[in-house]
């Protein structure tokens, strides 16, 4: 109804407001970022040297990580830099987060697929989407939890932000673990907010930053055994990385 709409709509205006305040903020840590890494990828390259054929596939994934990493680091820090636009496909996207996580993490959960098959493709970052679909599967993973679930959908006549959209990907990843800590959840998107001792507190911070180039928008509802995190893209033909 119109009332809960309009509150919809002054809650995003919010989150819009708060989120270029903290761009700045994770523009400075992007550059933090940067030197470690290359670090961390140099190593990864020595360490490649010593070992046998079977076990370089470790070692490529260190190097192919941090090297997405890399350029979505520099892309972060410059958020004016053009790129160009690419045709998306967001199952592409889900598989390569999927594929990651299981070589992250194992199969100590269930990661199921609910798909609709029929969204076409769209202009987009595929690197930076797999960031922020991968930074919410993390979360999901963290919970800890033992289900998860990577959902894809179409809204049709759905507005994000104030505008309103024809067509709108919906991607979900939902998972059953505890929910979002009651403490948090005004400041979740902020950097450096985090329910974890060894969490750095940008992963969402990050992925909403992605969502908001693609003209698009991170959202979620959370209750035990049931959270969601739903990232809401337009399906555009042209990708305007200023949002
Ligand atoms: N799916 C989830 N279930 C429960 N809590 C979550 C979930 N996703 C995010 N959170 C909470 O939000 C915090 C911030 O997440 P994030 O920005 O990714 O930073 P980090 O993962 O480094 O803590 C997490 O520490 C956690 O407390
Ligand atoms: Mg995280």
């Amino acid at each position: 109804n119109q009332v809960d709409r309009l509150r919809r709509l002054a809650h995003e205006e919010d989150l819009v407001d708060r989120h270029l305040a903290q761009k700045a903020v994770v523009r400075g840590l992007a550059h933090e970022i940067k030197n470690p890494l290359g670090g961390l990828r140099g190593a990864a390259q020595l360490l490649e040297r010593k070992l046998s054929e079977s076990e370089r596939e470790y070692t490529r994934i260190i190097i192919r990580e941090a090297d997405r990493l890399q350029s979505l680091v520099d892309r972060l820090a410059e958020p004016t830099h053009p790129y160009l636009p690419v045709q998306v496909n967001i199952h592409q996207v889900l598989e390569h987060v999927r594929s990651l996580i299981l070589a992250e993490v194992g199969e100590s959960f269930v990661l199921r697929r609910d798909y609709d098959p029929s969204i076409p493709e769209f202009a987009g970052d595929p690197d930076q989407l797999v960031q922020a679909v991968l930074n919410l599967v993390r979360n999901a993973v963290q919970a800890p939890s033992r289900l998860i679930v990577l959902r894809s959908r179409i809204e049709r006549q759905f507005t994000i932000g104030q505008r309103r959209h024809k067509l709108v990907l919906r991607t979900e990843v939902e998972d059953d673990g505890p929910g979002v800590p009651e403490a948090l959840r005004d400041t979740l998107f902020y950097p450096m907010v985090t329910g974890h001792a060894a969490g750095t507190g940008l992963g969402l911070s990050i992925a909403q930053d992605i969502a908001r180039r693609h003209g698009g928008l991170i959202e979620y509802t959370s209750r035990p055994a049931r959270t969601i995190f739903t990232l809401f893209l337009p399906l555009r033909h042209e990708y305007d990385p200023t949002g």
